[in-house]
């Protein structure tokens, strides 16, 4: 279990040599999963935007190509997430879209009531105090704003329960527990999607 459990683990806080390989395997193989959530932000028009847990930067790149017009905050408490995610938008660092910051989501250093679009692609799971971490969610976007969840797991997929196992410090949730959170950080309009085939999961809130 040893190497195993040291290469899996790096999905929580990427650091080192491993950290390096996993945040390159995350970014492509995550891309599917983010791009389905995605497609369920139809009638959104963000202008400023913040990519929670941003791991290596590809999701952010993608929010970046899907709205020409917005800017992206990505922030993430691994050191060595924020500099993949810079290395992989530096163009669009460079041009003035995006931003990279280190930050805890539990206690998060941006600007109040400021975003239109919050997304989290599989990293709430190793978020500690959920309440605690959607309120500060809650507070950084604007009125009417709107968080997305996106995770590979619906709580309940075997693979996924495995892997709480084994990874120090993760947690699994259903539809019905993240839904119960948001509605307790103050989110309304809180709707659930489950991919037809796949454990895969996106809840969107409106502030
Ligand atoms: C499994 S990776 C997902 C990365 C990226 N969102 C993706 O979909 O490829 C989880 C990321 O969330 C970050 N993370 C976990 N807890 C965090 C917290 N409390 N605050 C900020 N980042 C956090 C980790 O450092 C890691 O980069």
């Amino acid at each position: 279990m040893g190497l195993f459990k040291d290469y899996v683990s790096q999905t929580r806080k990427p650091e080192g040599f491993l950290g390096k390989m996993m945040l390159r395997g995350m970014n492509s193989g995550h891309a599917k999963m983010a791009d389905w959530g995605l497609d369920h932000l139809q009638r959104v028009d963000p202008e400023n935007i913040v990519d929670l847990g941003c791991g290596g930067g590809r999701n952010a790149g993608e929010l970046l190509r899907r709205y020409p017009k917005a800017r992206v905050t990505a922030v993430d408490y691994s050191e060595l997430s924020v500099e993949k995610a810079k290395e992989y938008n530096r163009e669009m660092i460079a041009a003035g879209r995006c931003k990279v910051q280190q930050g805890d989501v539990s206690s998060l250093e941006l600007s109040k009531e400021s975003y239109d679009l919050a997304t989290a692609f599989e990293t709430i799971y190793f978020w500690l105090g959920l309440p605690q971490c959607f309120s500060q969610v809650a507070g950084v976007l604007k009125p009417g704003g709107y968080f997305m969840i996106c995770n590979e797991s619906d709580g309940t997929d075997a693979t996924s329960l495995k892997f709480e196992k084994i990874i120090d410090g993760m947690k699994n949730y259903t539809a019905e527990d993240i839904k119960a959170a948001l509605k307790g950080a103050g989110f309304s309009k809180v709707k659930a999607y489950h991919h037809k085939n796949k454990p895969w999961l996106t809840v969107i809130a409106k502030k």
